[in-house]
C-alpha cells in the first residue's frame, strides 16, 4: 500500500516512515526541506535498506501534488507537513495559516479530485487550550487556542469535521500528540532543530553536549509536586507506531480523534534528573521566570487509543533520554548538509 507522507523528512514523519516500512507499507514522501535535510532519506535507507521515493516540493503546489497522485496509486495520506513553533506563530501568523491551514486544504482538494479519502492528520494537545482537569480527553470541549499555531490546528480539525460530515465516505483520523521526544535507537535519526531550541528536551540535549551552559527552568512556583511544569512526554517511536495503528483502521470511514500520549506526566526537574543519569555530567540548570502562555500541567487520557487502536506507549522516560542522548552525542550538529 502506497502512503503519501507529507513532511516525511521531518522529526516525526521520518520516524513514522521507518515504522511504515517495517509494517510493510510503502511511504512516498513530499517535503520542501523547510525544516529538514535530505540526509534524512539516506538515514531511512541505512536503517531499513529501502530508500523511499522522495518529492522535493510544497504541499501548496497543486501541480506537483497532482503529479504525485497521478503517478502513484496512493491509498492514504499521513499529513505531517507544517510549521510548528508556537512563539514564531505569534510573530508570523500569516505564514502559519498559509502553510498549516491553506496547505492542508490544498492537499485535501487534490485528494478529493483523485478519490483518495483516507487521511491521518498531525494534530496537537495544544487544541485543548486551558481545561479544568489536567487529564485531557478527546470529548473535552475545545475551541480556545492560545497561539496562531494552536488556532491553525483547531481550524484544520474543523475543516476535517465539516468535510467528513459533508462526504461521509472519508476516513479521517486526527491524532493529538502530546510532547514528542526521543530518537531512533540506532542513533542515526532524531530531532534536529534549527537555531536555539524552544522545547525542553532538545535544549537539555544541547546542554549535555556543551552547546549551552545550563537549562533555564521556566518557573518553579506552579501548583505541581515540585513546582515545575508537568507534561506528557512520548517517545517518537511510540508516536510513529501510533500512526501505523491508525492506518490499520483506515478502512473505517468517519472522523476519529485520538490522543497520543503515555497518560503520565513528568516535571521539568524529573526530566532533567533522568537526563543527568544518562550523560557524563549532571545537567546544570537555573530557575528563571515563567514563560508566557505555559500551563502548569497536563497529560493525555490515553484510554481511547488503547481501546480502539490497540495502541499504547512502550518506552519509558529513561529510554526517551537515553535515545535522545545517543542521537545528540553522535550527531552534535544534527544531520549533515550532504549525505
Ligand atoms: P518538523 O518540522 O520536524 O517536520 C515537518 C516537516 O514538514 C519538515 O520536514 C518540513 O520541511 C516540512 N514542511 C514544512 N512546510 C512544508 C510545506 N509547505 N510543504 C512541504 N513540506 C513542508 O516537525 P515535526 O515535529 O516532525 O512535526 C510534524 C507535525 O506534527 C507538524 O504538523 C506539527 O505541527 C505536528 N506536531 C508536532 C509536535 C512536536 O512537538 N514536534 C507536537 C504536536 C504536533
Ligand atoms: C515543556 C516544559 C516549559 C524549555 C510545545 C507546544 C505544543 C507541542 C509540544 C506542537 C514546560 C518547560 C521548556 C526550557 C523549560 N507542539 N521548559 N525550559 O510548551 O509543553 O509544548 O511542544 O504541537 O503545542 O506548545 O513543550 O518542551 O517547550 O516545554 O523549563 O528551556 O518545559 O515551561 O513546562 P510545551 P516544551
Amino acid at each position: 500500500m502506497n502512503i503519501l507522507v507529507t513532511g516525511g523528512l521531518g522529526y516525526i514523519g521520518s520516524h513514522t516512515c521507518i515504522k511504515l516500512i517495517e509494517a510493510g507499507f510503502t511511504p512516498i514522501i513530499i517535503d520542501n526541506l523547510y525544516n529538514s535535510k535530505q540526509a534524512v532519506l539516506s538515514r531511512i535507507e541505512q536503517i531499513t535498506h529501502i530508500r523511499p521515493q522522495f518529492y522535493l516540493g510544497d504541499i501548496r503546489d497543486k501541480k506537483l501534488l497532482t503529479q504525485i497522485f497521478t503517478t502513484h496509486n496512493i491509498s492514504a495520506v499521513i499529513h505531517f507537513a507544517g510549521l510548528k513553533a508556537v512563539g514564531e506563530s505569534v510573530r508570523k501568523p500569516l505564514d502559519y495559516y498559509n502553510t498549516n491551514v491553506s496547505g492542508s486544504v490544498c492537499l485535501l482538494e487534490v485528494m478529493k479530485t483523485h478519490q483518495v479519502k483516507n487521511f491521518i492528520f498531525s494534530s496537537s494537545a495544544t487544541v485543548y487550550g486551558v481545561q479544568d482537569s489536567p487529564a485531557y480527553h478527546e470529548e473535552m470541549n475545545i475551541g480556545q487556542a492560545t497561539s496562531p499555531y494552536g488556532w491553525s490546528k483547531l481550524m484544520v480539525e474543523q475543516v476535517l469535521k465539516d468535510l467528513q460530515q459533508a462526504e461521509t465516505d472519508w476516513s479521517i483520523t486526527s491524532l493529538r500528540y502530546f510532547n514528542p521526544v526521543g530518537a531512533h535507537k540506532s542513533g542515526l535519526m532524531g530531532e534536529d532543530p534549527q537555531g536555539i531550541p524552544n522545547n525542553l528536551m532538545p535544549y537539555i540535549s544541547q546542554v549535555a553536549v556543551g552547546k549551552h551552559p545550563f537549562v533555564s527552568i521556566y518557573g518553579n512556583d506552579y501548583p505541581t509536586p515540585d513546582g515545575t511544569g508537568v507534561r506528557d512526554y512520548i517517545h517518537v517511536e511510540d508516536l510513529a507506531t501510533g500512526h501505523v495503528a491508525a492506518l490499520k483502521k483506515i478502512n473505517q470511514s468517519g472522523l476519529h480523534i485520538y490522543n497520543l500520549g503515555s497518560g503520565k506526566g513528568y516535571s521539568v526537574l524529573e526530566v532533567i534528573d533522568a537526563y543527568s543519569q544518562v550523560c557524563p555530567k549532571p545537567i546544570p540548570y537555573k530557575i528563571v521566570g515563567r514563560r508566557a502562555g505555559d500551563l502548569a500541567q497536563y497529560w493525555a487520557d490515553a484510554t481511547k487509543a488503547a481501546k480502539e487502536l490497540n495502541w499504547q506507549t512502550q518506552h519509558s522516560l529513561k529510554e526517551m533520554v537515553e535515545d535522545n542522548y545517543r542521537w545528540q552525542s553522535q550527531n552534535p550538529n544534527g544531520y549533515p548538509n550532504d549525505e
